[in-house]
């Protein structure tokens, strides 16, 4: 087994996970995915994440004032919203999205049960810990870009020890509250949460896996 076929099987059984177990993760697993998720790279080696974890006592009161809020309150991120998903963006939007309906058995055009769905994102859908990523704002969108592969890195980190992880936008969607919540600065950016723990393998939420461009419509060759 060469380390890209391990690489390619750890990326291809990673996915997003929208059910947990209650159960939590040990400390010293979470602080390993971080350390490894730490090396990679940075433009400078600023690495400006940033990475606020709760355990299951804080999780439990955050995800329960989280959900009261974006009940209540129109969204105030610190980045800004797509400006639009259009073509193949759009296509791709809609594929994951019917996908993850049909899963769940939300039928289409049922907007009570779609939006139902999407408040499981304030619930953390379960899981017992999340973490807040934020980046230094005075470094900008390659702050930002930088804290994008830590993301990556840290959701690859958290499968190859069989943790289940979802990046949620829509949690930084709340910025405002998330850093009132934690008591993060301004200069700090709240770009995305990550929800963690064990995955809840039987339900129908993580019963399904998105596709991918082929090749062709990604890599661009230059002779
Ligand atoms: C930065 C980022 C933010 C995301 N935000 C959300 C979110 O708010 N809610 C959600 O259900 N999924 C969210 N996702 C998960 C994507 O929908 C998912 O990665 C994509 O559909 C590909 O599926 P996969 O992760 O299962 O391979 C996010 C992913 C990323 C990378």
């Amino acid at each position: 087994m060469t380390g890209y076929d391990t690489l390619s099987d750890l990326l291809a059984s990673r996915y997003s996970c929208r059910a947990f177990k209650p159960g939590p993760v040990p400390r010293d697993t979470i602080e390993k995915i971080v350390t490894a998720a730490g090396r990679v790279p940075s433009w400078c080696n600023a690495q400006p994440w940033q990475v606020t974890v709760t355990d299951k006592p804080e999780t439990d009161r955050f995800r329960e004032a989280l959900f009261a809020h974006a009940a209540a309150n129109s969204s105030q991120p610190d980045l800004d919203w797509p400006k639009q998903y259009t073509g193949l963006y759009q296509d791709r939007r809609r594929t994951c999205g019917w996908q993850l309906y049909e899963a769940v058995g939300v039928e289409k055009g049922d907007r009570a049960a779609s939006a139902a769905q999407m408040m499981e994102n304030f619930r953390l859908f379960g899981a017992p810990h999340v973490a807040i990523i934020t980046s230094e704002a005075d470094l900008g969108t390659y702050g930002v870009m930088d804290c994008g592969g830590f993301i990556a890195a840290f959701c690859l980190a958290a499968q190859s020890l069989n943790v289940a992880t979802i990046p949620q936008a829509a949690v930084a969607g709340h910025g405002r509250f998330v850093h009132d919540w934690f008591g993060i600065p301004d200069t700090r950016l709240v770009l995305a949460a990550i929800s963690f723990g064990l995955a809840d393998a039987d339900h129908p939420a993580n019963a399904f896996r998105t596709e991918r461009a082929p090749l062709p419509e990604i890599l661009d060759w230059r002779g």
